[in-house]
């Protein structure tokens, strides 16, 4: 597995697979990697001749400075667990490599990009597609891997796809959670043992209003007022929305696909926990 710190070094060794015809697949990570990313990398390393996998903690997708400053990073680990993974390439570059001068660029797809974790972040998803618009431009990969645990993030990073002209394929790859439903996060192992017990019950709320048979309105005060009631969780936010447009709904039939997106803080701490479950 080689391990390349800069760009025209990657440009160089993908154009030499491209020469041969390989096809080339992107995962993009800010390291601090779990089995939720192992999954990404088996899956591109099944469907492409040459998987790349950035390590890359993107200082301009973080509103919040100590958010930034307790990320954990843990590159060896993470390069362990890639070579047993399959993976050809780790592309880690410095903050200096990929952004020499500030990005001053803008992206803006409401609602995708405005609502949810764009209203509680403001500038978080425009730190996104520069990192990720960015890394497409070095790789020009022919399909990039996303987790759904970042659900809102795929919704924007398609119309980033479409609004720029890129090529590539995107494949959204199912949640991995524990054994307990807690959904696998970097942010995890921030949580002692006894808040990721407390942290199981987001996706276990989530569930029960599947069967609920209630209104919209009903399943979300049902989600919200539950989890609230729970010693050491606070939600943020829980909404149903359009699972393409992320706009909200109000009634069942509204849209072909309904997603309910959940933020909850969890602890003393506390730390930031989302998630997502599907209605239909
Ligand atoms: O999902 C993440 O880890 C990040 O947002 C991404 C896509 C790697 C961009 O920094």
């Amino acid at each position: 597995m080689l391990i390349i710190h800069k760009i025209s070094e990657l440009q160089s060794q993908l154009q030499a697979e491209r020469q041969k015809g390989h096809t080339i697949g992107l995962v993009p990570t800010m390291g601090a990697l779990h089995e939720g990313h192992a999954s990404l990398v088996r899956r591109s390393v099944s469907e492409n001749d040459v998987t790349v996998v950035s390590i890359f903690l993107n200082p301009t997708q973080f509103n919040d400075k100590a958010d930034l400053e307790r990320y954990p990073r843990t590159l060896e680990a993470d390069c362990q667990l890639l070579e047993k993974c399959g993976a050809q390439i780790v592309f880690a570059p410095s903050v200096e490599e990929i952004y020499p001068e500030p990005d001053t660029r803008s992206f803006s797809y409401p609602p995708t990009d405005s609502v949810m974790e764009g209203a509680m972040r403001p500038g978080h998803f425009n730190g996104v597609c520069q990192i990720v618009s960015k890394l497409f431009s070095y790789t020009d990969p022919d399909r990039g891997y996303f987790g759904e645990k970042d659900y809102q993030q795929i919704a924007v990073i398609k119309r980033m796809v479409t609004d720029l002209g890129f090529k590539l394929q995107i494949i959204s790859c199912p949640v991995i959670r524990e054994e307990s439903g807690l959904a696998r996060s970097s942010r995890n192992t921030l949580l002692t043992a006894d808040e990721r017990v407390l942290a199981a019950n987001i996706y276990r709320v989530m569930k029960e209003s599947l069967a609920l048979n209630a209104s919209v309105q009903q399943t979300h005060d049902y989600v919200v007022d539950t989890i609230n009631a729970i010693d050491g969780l606070e939600v943020q936010y829980f909404s149903i929305v359009d699972g393409d447009t992320l706009a909200d709904v109000s009634s069942w039939d509204e849209a072909d696909s309904i997603v309910g997106c959940i933020t909850v803080f969890c602890g003393s701490k506390p730390i930031r926990l989302i998630d997502h479950i599907r209605y239909k």
